[in-house]
């Protein structure tokens, strides 16, 4: 990124010059490391609405327009042209393997596929009934009780063969997790089949009999595992930065970012779609299931719908709704009463003016639960199924992580407002003493809400991005006014797409 555009804030008088960077594609960013160290503020942002944590040449997501590409390449093009670890390669090296290289690498992640004796024994430990979001958890950060003392981050071979040896074994842990709740032994890898073949082989087959993978089901998992196997700075994905940031074991930061996927608001999604639509069980049902979505007063709302980023159609949910269907006529489902309402569901959700207003569409997750339930996979496991493929992403970005020179531990600040200094109240009696009143006083002045009192201060930003802001010193918080049309213009702006060079 060249530091050619600066943007400067004047607040309190002070005025502070701050480097703007461009990236390849999309907006471009304020530096305002300095911020705190020239001016004594910490900026606002929960949800980091408007914050990068970082610089990456992994994935690119322009939500306006619906596009996700790894490296460069078009989610749908991979999707329909390569294969899960083709991907998986690509966001490890940036770049697709040739013939060879795919040869090398396919054998490599093979040799991988069985974990440790001990790991079987440790699920032993848990009650049969778990979620397997809990048993994934604890097992895949458990892996790191297996490779620590031998593991030296700061070497690339050894950081290579970390990130295979965690791609590998999160199917034979997937398929574990499923085993053990339903009581039959674990299958050992196949090492003759294909990763997703082979995840599914471990998952339905049993010892007592042969089994063959559907080839319509292999593709489709192929091409699920591409659809999540990145999507750049998300919840689990910052989880897992930021958990390595530290220096931390990568297998237990994988654990980290595991249990930031099990959340309905991020891989729990599917999981919750199918609830929500056997819930709804009947298409003369979805009216009032709209309407309750629409409703503030009732928490319902309408899973597989709506996105961070995305305000437009999700191009992942695009590839799935064709792969659904697919799916549904290889198994003999196509008439599944479940996508019937999805459909139904989805068109008058996307003709609501609700809808259409806050630009909420179909996300990956709307269709993925069905493809999963009409492969017979129970929807405790949907969530897992998201971890296996996000587990390339998540190796690929602890690895560019470790590897940038200007990596730091990520340590966010905060805008305090408890009580100030008091002293414990005096034994045997309930009430505060005087200091601690008056530090309870002063939080609640403190509080953005009740802030009263405003003093100016505005960011200009040079050549092209200029904004404006109003700081309240009173409640430390700023606010947005105005920016120019040049600063908030999109991605697609001519400066917005030059070479990074920083
Ligand atoms: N149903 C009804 N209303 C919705 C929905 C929905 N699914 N999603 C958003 N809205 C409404 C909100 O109520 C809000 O309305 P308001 O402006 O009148 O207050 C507006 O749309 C904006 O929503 P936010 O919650 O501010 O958007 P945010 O970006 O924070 O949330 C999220 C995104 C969490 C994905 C949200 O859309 C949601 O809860 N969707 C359902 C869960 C889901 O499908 N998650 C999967 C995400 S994909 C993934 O992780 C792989």
């Amino acid at each position: 990124m060249a530091k050619e555009k600066t943007a400067t804030l004047t607040i309190d008088k002070k005025t502070i010059t701050m480097p703007i960077y461009d990236g390849t594609e999309g907006p471009s960013v304020i530096d305002i490391s300095a911020l705190y160290k020239d001016t004594g503020y910490f900026t606002y942002d929960p949800g980091f609405m408007s914050t990068a944590s970082c610089d990456s040449k992994i994935t690119y997501i322009d939500g306006d327009e619906g596009i996700l590409r790894y490296r460069g390449y078009d989610i749908d093009t991979l999707a329909n042209n390569n294969d899960f670890l083709d991907v998986c390669y690509l966001l490890l090296n940036g770049d697709l393997p040739n013939a060879t290289e795919k040869k090398i690498f396919d054998r490599e992640i093979t040799l991988h596929t069985m974990v440790h004796e001990q790991i079987s024994f440790m699920f032993r430990g848990f009650p049969r009934r778990s979620h397997p979001m809990a048993l994934m958890v604890g097992s895949v950060a458990s892996l790191s009780a297996f490779y620590h003392d031998s593991l030296d981050i700061h070497n690339p071979e050894e950081r290579k063969l970390a990130a295979f040896r965690m791609i590998a074994k999160m199917p034979t842990i997937a398929a574990m997790c499923y085993k053990y709740s339903i009581g039959q032994p674990f299958m050992f890898p196949d090492n003759d089949l294909g990763f997703c073949e082979n995840f599914l082989y471990m998952l339905f087959a049993t010892p007592c009999e042969k089994y063959k993978v559907n080839p319509v089901l292999v593709d489709a998992m192929e091409k699920i595992f591409i659809l999540h196997a990145d999507h750049e700075q998300n919840a689990s994905t910052s989880t897992v930065r930021l958990a390595g940031s530290s220096g931390a074991n990568p297998f237990a930061c994988i654990g980290a970012g595991i249990a930031s996927l099990w959340g309905p608001a991020h891989g729990g999604a599917n999981e919750a779609v199918i609830n929500m639509l056997e819930e709804i069980g009947d298409v003369k049902r979805i009216p009032e299931f709209i309407k309750r979505a629409k409703d503030k007063n009732d928490p319902f709302r309408l899973m597989g719908f709506g996105h961070r980023v995305y305000k437009n159609y999700d191009p992942r949910a695009t590839v799935l709704r064709k792969t659904c269907k697919d799916v549904l006529n290889a198994v003999g489902k196509k008439d599944e009463p479940l996508l019937a309402i999805a459909m139904e569901l989805e068109r008058i959700a996307l003709s609501d003016e609700y809808f259409i207003e806050r630009k909420l569409y179909p996300n990956v997750d709307f269709y993925s639960g069905i493809i999963y339930r009409a492969m017979g996979i129970p929807s405790n496991l949907f969530t897992v199924l998201f971890a296996i493929a996000r587990t390339a992403g998540w190796v690929a970005q602890w690895k560019e992580m470790i590897e940038d020179p200007k990596q730091k531990i990520g340590r966010p600040r905060q805008l305090y407002i408890g009580a100030t200094a008091r002293s414990l109240p005096k034994k045997g009696k309930g009430k505060p003493n005087a200091k601690a009143a008056k530090g309870k006083a002063a939080a609640k002045k403190a509080a953005p809400a009740k802030a009263k009192s405003a003093a100016k201060a505005i960011v200009k930003a040079t050549p092209k991005a200029k904004a404006k802001i109003v700081a309240k010193p009173a409640a430390k918080s700023v606010k947005l006014v105005s920016v120019s049309k040049k600063s908030a213009a999109k991605s697609t702006s001519s400066s917005a797409r030059k070479t990074a060079k920083r």
